[in-house]
């Protein structure tokens, strides 16, 4: 018996819901087949909040959170509140969520599985063998420096701050090279430190880390070149440590290495125990409500929360090949789906995933 574990559950906007399904569906197989006893609590965030209650982030959603072992997220946000006030915006909800659990770390691996070599834009030959993870910091930096706004005689002027302080980035440059000893102990820095001073201090930090983990090779890329090593020679990378704005951006290109945004899981950690796992693509709003979502990403944050909140190395690994399986099968949604390959649905998918993990040894 593994024991009980509570788990929020935020299935949020657009395809959020349906995606969640699957993965709560995927998690119930892993409760039997490992002798958990998971407790879901669903909650509201968003979209869907911002019109039930009138706040993004729900005191009770919130509470719910901060008690739960872990929270599944799927995606919030859409086109119909595109126009709020910034205070009544969906990814309000995120920011509050992360800052208010302390999440500052947000890893998002990308590799690449067997069976899908050919989907993405870029060459088999290029993608061979990727397998990197993004660390990406989640509570510094640009999205939450103070931003302004004012009207002078010249028109307006509009500024966003990027400030990051020392102990911000030493505990995430602390968690990517104990993330590197643990993989190919190669990390790479990425920063802008030709021009901005933030990133200087960052770069320092690096160094100064680096001393305490000589078996670690590091080197430091400006963000622009690694936006083009990304996709140039993306098998190189092992673990890319970034700031937040950087982060973002890399990862969603990295996504393409893979072959669909619907593919990659994410984990938000913190200081605490209870960490976040959500997809990083967003409610694809243009293909919600018709059954075509790709459940992958999230389903594969299940399996991260089972590693990372969970410290489950097994579990978190059967949910994994069992994704595999699948796609190795020829199963994939329309996203992955090759050309004239027939498609199978969100749900279909979710339920071969779980006769995988069934039917596993
Ligand atoms: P998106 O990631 O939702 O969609 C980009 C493209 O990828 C779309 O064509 C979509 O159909 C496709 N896609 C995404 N996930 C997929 C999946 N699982 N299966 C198959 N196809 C998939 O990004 P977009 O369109 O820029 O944003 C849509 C909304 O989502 C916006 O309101 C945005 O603010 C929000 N968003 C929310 C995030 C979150 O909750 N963490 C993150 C990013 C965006
Ligand atoms: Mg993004």
């Amino acid at each position: 018996m593994r024991g009980v574990k509570k788990i929020a559950v935020i299935p949020g906007d657009g395809i959020g819901p349906e995606i969640m399904n699957e993965a709560v569906k995927v998690l119930r197989q892993v409760e039997q087949k490992f002798g958990y006893s998971f407790e879901f609590q669903f909650a509201m965030a968003g979209g869907g909040a911002i019109d039930q209650v009138g706040v993004p982030l729900p005191e009770e959603t919130l509470s719910l959170c901060k008690s739960a072992d872990a929270v599944l997220l799927g995606a919030v946000g859409g086109p119909k509140w595109d126009h709020n006030p910034p205070e009544l915006r969906p990814e309000k909800a995120l920011l509050g969520l992360r800052k208010e659990l302390g999440l500052y770390a947000n890893l998002r691996p990308v590799t690449l599985f067997d069976g899908m070599e050919d989907r993405s834009t870029l060459r088999p030959e290029v993608i061979a063998g990727v397998d990197l993870i993004v660390v990406r910091e989640l509570t510094g930096g640009i999205y939450f420096g103070e931003k302004k706004r004012t009207k002078t005689e010249e028109g307006e002027i509009a500024s966003d701050l990027l400030i990051y302080h020392e102990y911000e980035i030493e505990r995430i440059v602390r968690l990517s090279f104990e993330m590197a000893m643990k993989r190919k102990k190669k990390l790479t820095s990425v920063d802008k430190a030709n021009v901005l001073e933030s990133s200087r201090l960052w770069r320092s930090v690096v160094e100064r880390v680096a001393e305490e983990y000589p078996e670690v090779t590091v080197s430091h890329m400006l963000v622009d070149n690694c936006a083009m090593q990304i996709v140039r020679r993306p098998a190189d990378f092992d673990v890319i440590v970034t700031e937040n704005m950087f982060g973002d951006i890399l990862s969603d290109e990295a996504a393409v290495i893979t072959g669909s945004i619907g593919m990659l899981p994410s984990a938000s950690l913190g200081q605490g125990n209870s960490g976040l796992y959500e997809p990083i693509h967003g409610s694809a709003p243009d293909i919600a409500g018709q059954k075509i979502a790709n459940p992958s990403a999230m389903i594969l944050s299940a399996a991260m929360l089972l590693r990372y909140s969970f410290d489950d190395e097994e579990a978190a690994q059967a949910v994994e090949k069992a994704v595999k399986a699948v796609i190795k099968a020829g199963h994939c949604t329309p996203d992955l789906a090759a050309s004239g390959q027939k498609a199978v649905s969100t749900e279909e998918f979710g339920d071969l995933v779980a006769e995988q993990i069934e039917k596993a040894e």
